[in-house]
């Protein structure tokens, strides 16, 4: 055999395994009403979490499990509860798992979000939200990012045990009113971020926590943004010590009703979230060392035994 050819072959052959690994676009659903799913790359568990389900009905997420490299992850839940209106029936969400957390808040640089989803009925070939079609359906839903704070590191990642939930709202449907609407006061504190006016409620849930919700002045159905400086607010108004850890992010949507056996989906075409810490320098030589940002990333392992065979070849 022609020695090129050899080579050619071998780096073929180490290369193929890698290759059908990055192409591996796996899809999982799960119907049960606690079932946890990680994403090929590890980055994300796409949850069904249907911690209200009252029996009333049922939910289905899908989710694209990707590929080792991805940095984002899609998935869809199908529901529907015909059950108490007002109460949550599921959040079926998506969680960062990223190495930089717990990050204790003072040393918090950004919390990334870019993402992109609708509310539609099911079936049809909607994709986008109409709220005028939902509100004929009776259906009750709204779409949120969530985190969890807590002093502690250990239970700042514990979504019922931590003591501070920061809710980030995008939409609501079916008038969903965020924990605190009715003890607001006249001048509620008013953020902008990225053309969007988010105002602040505090509540506190049945577990006891205390919950902080930016509520925007207008329904989105796309986000690209960094979240911190809402976090950066409640610390600066001393509603929560920068001594707090967060341990948990996390996006999707607070499903609480629909008419009878109405299929709704929240379909979430994609999701990516980036949380970054400042990391310290050591000093070279005489100076002194600077602080620098680093996030979760992944080695790219794979990548690097590809372009290794490619190389090999030629
Ligand atoms: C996801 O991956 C993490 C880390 O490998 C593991 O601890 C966890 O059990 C996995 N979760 C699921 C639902 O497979
Ligand atoms: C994921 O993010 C890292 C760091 O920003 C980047 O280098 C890499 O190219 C991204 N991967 C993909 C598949 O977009
Ligand atoms: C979610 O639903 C949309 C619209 O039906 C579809 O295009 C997409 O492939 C689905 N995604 C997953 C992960 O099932
Ligand atoms: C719905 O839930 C609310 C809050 O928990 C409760 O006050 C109300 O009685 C419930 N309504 C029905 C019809 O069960
Ligand atoms: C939204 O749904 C309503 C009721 O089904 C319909 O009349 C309207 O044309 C829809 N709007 C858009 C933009 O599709
Ligand atoms: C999370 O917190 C709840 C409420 O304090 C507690 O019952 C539960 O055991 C905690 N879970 C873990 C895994 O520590
Ligand atoms: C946000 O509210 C402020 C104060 O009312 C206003 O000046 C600003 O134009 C608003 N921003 C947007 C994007 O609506
Ligand atoms: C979102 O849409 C619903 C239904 O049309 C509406 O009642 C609600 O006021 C909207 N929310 C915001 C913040 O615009
Ligand atoms: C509603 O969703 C469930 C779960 O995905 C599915 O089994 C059922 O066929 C759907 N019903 C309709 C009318 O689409
Ligand atoms: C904050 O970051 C600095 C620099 O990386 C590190 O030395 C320190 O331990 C961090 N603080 C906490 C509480 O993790």
């Amino acid at each position: 055999m022609h020695l090129t050819m050899l080579g050619a072959l071998i780096a073929v052959l180490l290369a193929w395994p890698l290759a059908a690994n990055a192409d591996d676009d796996e899809t999982n659903t799960m119907c049960s009403p606690e079932s946890a799913v990680n994403t090929t790359s590890l980055r994300y568990t796409i949850l069904s979490n249907q911690w209200g389900n009252d029996g009333s009905g049922l939910q289905c997420v899908t989710s694209d499990l990707g590929s080792k490299d991805d940095n984002s992850t899609s998935f869809n839940a199908t529901w529907r509860w015909f059950g108490n209106r007002t109460e949550v029936h599921s959040f079926p969400s998506v969680i960062l798992n990223s190495n930089v957390m717990p990050v204790v808040v003072s040393n918090l640089t950004s919390i990334t979000i870019d993402a992109s989803w609708a509310i539609v009925p099911e079936p049809s070939d909607e994709t986008e939200t109409n709220s005028t079609m939902l509100a004929s359906l009776d259906t009750v839903a709204d779409v949120a990012l969530d985190m969890f704070l807590d002093e502690d590191p250990l239970t700042s990642s514990n979504a019922s045990g931590a003591t501070t939930e920061v809710m980030v709202w995008q939409s609501a449907y079916g008038n969903l009113k965020p924990l605190g609407w009715d003890t607001i006061s006249a001048d509620p504190p008013v953020r902008e971020l990225s053309a969007v006016n988010y105002t602040l409620y505090k509540g506190y849930n049945a577990n006891g926590q205390t919950v902080y919700s930016w509520v925007p002045a207008q329904n989105q159905s796309t986000l690209n943004t960094d979240l911190y400086p809402l976090v950066k607010y409640l610390v600066e108004d001393g509603a929560i010590s920068d001594r707090m850890y967060l341990g948990r992010l996390q996006f999707g949507s607070e499903t609480m009703h629909s008419g009878q056996n109405q299929n709704i989906s929240f379909i979430v075409s994609h999701v990516e979230m980036n949380v970054n810490h400042e990391v310290w320098t050591p000093p070279k030589g005489s100076g002194s060392g600077h602080k620098g940002a680093a996030s979760s990333l992944q080695p790219s392992v794979a990548l690097v035994g590809l372009v290794f065979g490619l190389f090999w070849i030629f």
